[in-house]
């Protein structure tokens, strides 16, 4: 073989191979920013519905909250469901979208995840806020797209389905899950609130950022819906 033919294979090769290990980089970064917006469309849309600075301080979401009923809705940052399909304890997904692709060692950490509703009675009057609607804890990253097991839930508040009252609007219900402000990967040891409305704090619009707060938590992830009764 003519030694220019070598050299233009070699050449050609060598391009082949720089090629493909850039679409590899391009497609990584892909993912890496497909993470990012997701991350940061979380934490804008509780910006627009007021969640942050109403129900938490801002924070910049870590990882996704995926909630799904047993009626096949989704909480999907806003989106509103008919009360009557949020009967049920949903299933959770808590995962790190930037490794969630790949198999990874999930964190030993525990989370928690809560439900609050600020807007009790009425957002334009939330004199019992919050309202505290399930708090569920020994919550670990979801490895694949499987969901948390009920089963492997610990309840500190039993679940209690949202019921917004007639005529009171679209009441926002929020999902927060906390991770220990310490980083242990020991067992917590959580309080539960002594009453439903405003935490057991006696105070309105108190309830989950006090509650955590006290429990060394910090958000780490959310999702929300509204809900309104049908008779408005
Ligand atoms: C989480 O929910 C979003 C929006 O509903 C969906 O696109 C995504 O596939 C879900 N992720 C997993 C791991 O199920
Ligand atoms: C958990 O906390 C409660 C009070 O907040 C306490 O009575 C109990 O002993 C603690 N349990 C453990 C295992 O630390
Ligand atoms: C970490 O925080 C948890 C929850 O507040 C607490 O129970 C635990 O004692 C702390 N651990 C350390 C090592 O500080």
């Amino acid at each position: 073989m003519h030694i220019s033919t070598i050299y233009m294979r070699m050449t050609l090769w060598s391009s082949l191979l720089i090629a493909s290990s850039l679409s590899i980089v391009f497609e990584a970064q892909q993912v890496l920013q497909d993470a990012a917006s997701s991350l940061a469309d979380v934490q804008h849309e509780l910006k627009i519905a007021e969640i942050i600075p109403t129900v938490i301080d801002d924070f910049a979401p870590s990882l996704l909250l995926n909630v799904t009923w047993p009626s096949d809705e989704p909480a999907e940052l806003g989106n509103t469901i008919n009360p009557k399909l949020l009967q049920k304890m949903p299933s959770l997904q808590l995962f790190d979208p930037l490794t969630s692709s790949s198999p990874v060692p999930a964190s030993d950490m525990q989370y928690t995840v809560a439900l609050t509703d600020p807007d009790a009675p009425s957002r334009d009057d939330p004199e019992w806020s919050e309202i505290c609607h399930w708090i569920a804890t020994n919550i670990h990253l979801t490895e694949s797209e499987s969901p948390i097991l009920q089963k492997d839930l610990t309840e500190v508040m039993e679940w209690k389905p949202p019921g917004p009252p007639p005529k009171t609007g679209k009441h926002r219900y929020v999902f927060l899950a906390f991770a220990p402000a310490n980083g242990t990967t020991d067992e917590l040891n959580l309080s539960k609130p002594s009453d439903r409305q405003h935490w057991g704090t006696g105070e309105e619009r108190h309830g989950v950022r006090q509650w955590a707060d006290e429990n060394g938590l910090v958000p780490v992830a959310a999702n929300f819906i509204y809900s309104q009764n049908k008779k408005q």
